[in-house]
């Protein structure tokens, strides 16, 4: 497939290394990609094969290009864990089904994609976020939505700008919900963690009510990040069996 070949070379110049900046184990894999680079390949001319054919042949260019970027994220962390999988990975209940023993999560903003990989010997849960810094008038706007005021204000002791604030909250809060979805099975709105404190390079959130009987309310969870120039990548990774 050369457009995929293309864009992953693409993503080799590119990509720097998210893995260190957000001081992932080693057993937790990240793989990210430039989408004007996919956007880019996929305008070559070679037809994908029938599998992937299928799955794009629905979406708009957007999607499709926000979908395939997603996709060589994930064939490219699972082959950083040793795990071979097929090409584009299914779907089920909108979620990619994953190979047997292994978590997965995806996202994609505007600019990139990424995907994140560890196997369920190790972990229970595994969620990654990436989000463009939200425009100033925008996050006043969607704040209240975000996060309740005593979030806001311990919060804004640590990062003083409301656009970075508001976006780092959002995204830690869609990849512990991305983490903790397929455990639960049930939608949690953004009220249903709060931000209780910072360590380096992560937030600490904490869960308002009972999500399930095994996720409780009070349960703490770290979530780490890096900034990227104007994006943010929030990686919830949980140790432990389901
Ligand atoms: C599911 C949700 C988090 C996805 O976020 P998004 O910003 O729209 O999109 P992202 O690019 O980050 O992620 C999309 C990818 O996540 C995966 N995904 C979709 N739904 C998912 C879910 N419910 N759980 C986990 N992963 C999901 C898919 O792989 C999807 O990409 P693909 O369709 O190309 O395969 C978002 O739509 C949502 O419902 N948010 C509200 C719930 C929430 O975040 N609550 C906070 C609780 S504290």
């Amino acid at each position: 497939m050369r457009w995929r070949t293309r864009a992953c070379s693409f993503m080799e110049a590119w990509s720097p290394d998210i893995s260190k900046m957000l001081g992932l184990p080693q057993d937790v894999t990240l793989s990210g990609i430039s989408i004007p680079a996919v956007r880019e390949a996929m305008e070559e001319p070679l037809p994908p094969g029938p599998a992937l054919r299928f799955a794009l042949e629905d979406m708009s260019a957007k999607r499709r290009t926000e979908f395939a970027a997603g996709r060589i994220c994930a064939a490219r962390s699972l082959r950083k864990l040793g795990v071979i999988a097929e090409f584009p990975l299914p779907v089920r209940d909108r979620l990619p089904v994953w190979p047997s023993g292994v978590l997965g999560s995806i996202s994609h903003c505007a600019t990139m994609a990424v995907a994140m990989t560890a196997m369920k010997s190790r972990y229970c849960a595994l969620g990654v976020d990436v989000e463009s810094l939200i425009d100033p008038g925008v996050a006043l706007e969607i704040q209240p939505s975000v996060c309740r005021d005593g979030e806001w204000i311990g919060l804004e002791n640590h990062v003083p700008c409301r656009a970075r604030s508001v976006t780092l909250l959002f995204s830690a809060k869609e990849a512990l919900y991305k983490a903790l979805y397929p455990l639960t099975g049930r939608f949690e709105d953004f009220h249903a963690a709060e931000f209780c404190g910072c360590e380096a390079g992560a937030l600490v959130l904490r869960l308002t009510h009972d999500w399930t009987s095994c996720w409780r309310a009070g349960t703490r969870i770290r979530v780490r990040y890096a900034w990227l120039d104007r994006m943010v990548v929030s990686a919830a990774f949980i140790p432990g069996k389901p």
